[in-house]
């Protein structure tokens, strides 16, 4: 079994092992996974060429992991228990014995539809057990699943899909969201229209709404389910073989498929799962992710499957149908671990305490917090008003790119402070860099954040184009893995993150490209240029302020404007990019370069314009006044 951190000073002691001997370390925890054959080195690594390899020959597969091993301990313990959107449809439990027959099923039926290993195939589903039973049986069989949330527009759908040239997706027919009901399946016949590498499109029965058909390409899954064994044998994977693509944005171009293996992955994951949240056998976990994103790959699925646990999975949204359903959901199943994103804390924090005093929270042990950083006040409410004060917060930080989590106390051991992911997981080597890239060895400071030392779960390559994983996160500091965010350490050696240092903004715990919704809004056929920045925004973190110049000759009012630009977005990227604010101005502040001083238009949007700092590079001081007058 997988071990678990038991005091802060078992936490000291066990961290300074893994700095001293983490190759040692590492491989005593890896013994405690089933490998079809054991590895012979634990870590060969060169961060300047992005060259990393964990247990290096091994052979395994991490469904007989997540499934296999607990045949014989847990066969009829709950695996996962998926909550329906709407809160009067039942309850689906399925038992380890139960989820490893469906995989079995599922892969046999992929198979039969001609995938096999490496093949990408991509999922464009709800939260529903089929898509945690499909990305498995994907594992299962050596093929590559490339998730995509599906808020994403049919238009970013067919990039992803186009980048990692998938011969499948996996989706539904629609998509139970609130009150909304959405058709998944449009959005696919969409996409695929543009993605000559598809040949089969297999499709969940999920609302029963209507939907197109091409009987040449697409498959029912129920069809393609029936009369498949409940057997299927895994395929034997190297440790590093990849076991998924994840696509994440950066602050340039397009998005980026970040590229997880398998053995790495699997044994950070579970190890992370079990300390951070100290998950005791019998306890129910709930995680309330979008497995769209990196929080549901690795501790929806992998992480608590691996390690045994019983892991919730919710269809819905918090809001339906009122702003207690996290609460009803937590008492009914008895939820003992409770992990969200600050925005939903804030989102229910602000429809009032009634919603939450309802019912009955006495089972959580231990709640979490992901995807951005959380202020005093959601945490002080997330602990006293959730946890009645009793139940540690961890505050998680970490990225798509890091695979698990890095920086964040242990249940019951770290000691906490509010607003800080506090210490790093043992074999987990952070730095802070200041911008000539020299380690602050001292405490009490701020800088940037970098890794120095490889770990198990990190990302190996960005899928098609290696070199571009080097200069995303490896040029910048030589010898180190940069995050792109900036940290504080206080004189304990714990860390705060303070929010990225790049062009890349957090909307509601989700990560945008500003030069992305630019792109997304240069589509517009009337706008000159476009720039984007973040601003704080009380529910979302950030918000998203555009900036755009339109052509002269434009006769339109100012709301219609507004309401193109947003409509552009959400057709290029999805819903989740729309501005927030949209100003109209003559011209944006450039140097005589040409180049746009971001710095301005943050100040603005931030509301803080009355300390500019030097404008005086600027090619025409005018707009500045300009910009500010006419401030959303
Ligand atoms: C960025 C990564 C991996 C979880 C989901 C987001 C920010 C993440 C925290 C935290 C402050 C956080 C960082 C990071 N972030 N967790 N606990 N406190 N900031 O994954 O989309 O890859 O975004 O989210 O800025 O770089 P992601």
């Amino acid at each position: 079994m997988t071990p678990r951190i038991g005091s802060f000073e078992e936490y000291q002691a066990t961290y300074n092992q893994s700095v001293q001997d983490p190759e040692g370390f590492w491989s005593s925890i890896a013994d405690t996974f089933t490998w079809k054959k054991k590895w012979d080195k634990v870590l060969e690594w060169d961060f300047r060429q992005l060259d990393v390899k964990w247990f290096v020959g091994g052979k395994l597969n991490i469904t007989e992991n997540c499934l296999d091993r607990h045949l014989a301990t847990r066969p009829d313990q709950a695996a996962i228990i998926w909550e329906p959107n709407d809160p009067n449809e039942d309850t689906i439990t399925l038992t380890y014995r139960q989820l490893h027959a469906e995989v079995c099923k599922m892969a046999n039926a992929l198979k039969a539809l001609g995938a096999k290993k490496g093949d990408r195939i991509c999922f464009y589903m709800p939260m529903v057990p089929e898509l945690a039973i499909a990305v498995l049986a994907c594992a299962r069989i050596g093929a590559i699943h490339s998730v995509v949330f599906a808020g994403f527009s049919a238009s970013a759908l067919a990039d992803r899909i186009n980048d990692a040239t998938c011969s499948m997706v996996i989706c539904s027919d629609g998509n139970f969201r609130g009150s909304k009901k959405i058709a998944v399946k449009d959005v696919v016949d969409e996409a695929v229209a543009n993605t000559p590498s598809i040949k089969k499109v297999l499709v969940l029965r999920r609302t029963g709404q209507a939907v197109n058909w091409d009987d040449h390409r697409d498959v029912w899954m129920h069809d393609a389910l029936d009369g498949m064994s409940t057997e299927c044998e895994a395929e034997e994977m190297d440790s590093e073989d990849t076991l998924f693509i994840l696509y994440t944005s950066g602050s340039t171009g397009k998005p980026k498929g970040v590229v997880h293996s398998t053995a790495g992955y699997m044994v950070y994951t579970t190890y992370s799962f079990k300390n951070v949240f100290q998950y005791e056998d019998g306890d129910v976990y709930w995680c309330t992710a979008d497995i769209g994103w990196i929080t549901g790959h690795s501790y929806i699925i992998y992480g608590p499957l691996s390690a045994g646990a019983t892991t919730v999975m919710f269809e819905g949204v918090p809001t339906f149908p009122d702003a207690g359903r996290f609460w009803e959901i937590v008492d009914k199943l008895k939820v003992n671990q409770f992990y969200t994103a600050p925005t939903a804390i804030r989102a229910l924090m602000a429809k009032g305490d009634e919603f939450v005093e309802k019912h009955d929270l006495s089972s959580i042990k231990v709640l979490g917090s992901v995807g951005e950083p959380i202020n005093e006040e959601a945490w002080h409410w997330y602990h006293d008003m959730v946890g009645k004060g009793k139940s540690p917060i961890v505050d998680t930080w970490w990225q798509t790119e890091t695979g698990g989590i890095m920086i964040s106390p242990i249940a019951n051991s770290t000691p906490l402070k509010p607003c800080f992911a506090t210490k790093p997981m043992p074999g987990i080597q952070p730095v802070l860099v200041d911008s000539d890239g020299n380690e602050i060895t001292e405490n009490e400071v701020e800088g940037l954040l970098c890794v120095k030392f490889p770990w198990p779960s990190m990302i190996r390559t960005t899928y098609g184009n290696h070199e571009r994983a080097i200069n995303t996160y490896f040029k910048m500091f030589d010898n180190k893995y940069f995050t792109g965010d900036a940290a504080k350490r206080d004189s304990d050696g714990n860390y705060r993150i303070i929010g990225r240092v790049d062009d890349v903004i957090n909307v509601s715990g989700h990560r945008m490209g500003t030069a992305e919704v630019e792109d997304a809004i240069d589509q517009h056929p009337e706008v000159v240029e476009a720039a984007v920045v973040g601003y704080p925004h009380d529910i979302k973190g950030q918000g998203i302020y555009a900036y755009i110049t339109m052509a002269d000759n434009v006769q339109k009012d100012e709301d219609t404007i507004v309401k193109e630009i947003r409509d552009v977005v959400s057709k290029h990227i999805g819903p989740i990019a729309k501005p927030d604010k949209i100003q109209v101005v003559k011209g944006l502040p450039k140097t005589r370069s040409g180049k746009i001083m971001r710095r301005i238009l943050r100040k603005v949007a931030e509301g803080t314009a009355g300390n500019l700092g030097d404008t005086s590079t600027l090619l025409d001081p005018s707009v500045v006044d300009d910009i500010k007058a006419g401030a959303k």
